[in-house]
């Protein structure tokens, strides 16, 4: 990363626990441009200015480099990494226990396309195991009311499910040729349900077995994060799991009350 990115880069870590050094540096160079321009700003250390007056400006600059997008199977890697571990822990944990309840939250949905591949995910996985399957719970929240409306539709373009291997895209979609849309099928759907939540009132209910809350913490100052993880912590079921984004990493005060399952994919559980 060229050497005037350096100090924003710096300070996006600090503040927001956000490392841009995972994008592209040409992407950054040009996204940022287009805020230095908006703000009226000749370099990047002018700009650290205008972060510092107006932390709002923080969100301006993460929707610039458009990480507010998002598809299914986002970071393919880490849902075979849920599957092949904590998915199975998480099962057998149940099974031990005459469980028949497996409750999911997707906290900063968007437009639903992680809490519908949680739900793919989940059918796959049980598809494959013997015993009567448990119910599987999965609720999907934002504040955006606009996502949330896309989120309940269920209706995507093809940049949302180019991550989807055909297969399943087959099996849990169905494509409208006359208007070049996916739509979440009913199995998929079965058990998926959405609902406004402002991260900042904490957890909108309890007993969680898995939290993803992916690329939302960014948005979110240091001191904001660790009321959030403390919530998260006091939402999760014992030895419940927690996914972040893979450009994000827990805030200094939560590290003790998650261990690390999967240190590359940002899987944890949180600590007794
Ligand atoms: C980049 S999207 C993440 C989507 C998905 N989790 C993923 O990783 O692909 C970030 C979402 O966080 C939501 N968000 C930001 N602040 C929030 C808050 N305080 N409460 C709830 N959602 C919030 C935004 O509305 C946006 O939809």
């Amino acid at each position: 990363m060229a050497s005037d990115l350096a100090p924003l880069r710096e300070k996006l870590l600090r503040e927001r626990g956000f490392d841009i050094s995972h994008y592209r540096e040409p992407y950054v160079q040009r996204r940022l441009g287009m805020r230095l321009a908006a703000m009226g700003c000749r370099g990047v250390g002018e700009y650290l200015g205008v972060l510092d007056r107006d932390p709002g400006e923080y969100r301006c600059l993460l929707d610039a480099l458009a990480i507010n997008v998002t598809h299914f199977f986002r970071n393919p890697e880490t849902f075979r990494a849920l599957e092949g571990g904590p998915i199975v822990e998480m099962l057998e944990r149940k099974r031990a226990r005459d469980s028949r309840l497996v409750r999911i939250w997707s906290a900063g949905c968007a437009s639903g396309e992680e809490a519908y591949t949680l739900s793919i995910m989940m059918r796959e996985v049980l598809r494959d195991r013997p015993g009567p399957p448990p119910q599987v719970s999965i609720l999907g929240t934002d504040l955006d009311e606009g996502a949330l409306a896309q989120a309940r539709a269920g209706e995507y373009k093809e940049p949302q499910v180019k991550e989807m291997d055909p297969v399943r895209r087959a099996r849990y979609l169905v494509y409208d040729g006359s208007r070049g849309i996916y739509r979440v099928g009913d199995v998929a759907r079965q058990g998926v349900r959405f609902q406004r939540a402002d991260l900042h009132l904490g957890p909108p209910y309890t007993h969680w077995d898995l939290i993803l809350c992916r690329n939302v913490i960014i948005y979110f100052p240091k001191d904001s994060q660790e009321h959030l993880f403390r919530g998260f912590h006091g939402a999760l079921v014992p030895g419940g799991y927690l996914v972040i984004g893979k450009s994000e990493s827990p805030p200094p005060g939560a590290r003790d009350i998650f261990e690390v399952v999967d240190a590359e994919e940002r899987i944890y559980r949180r600590a007794p």
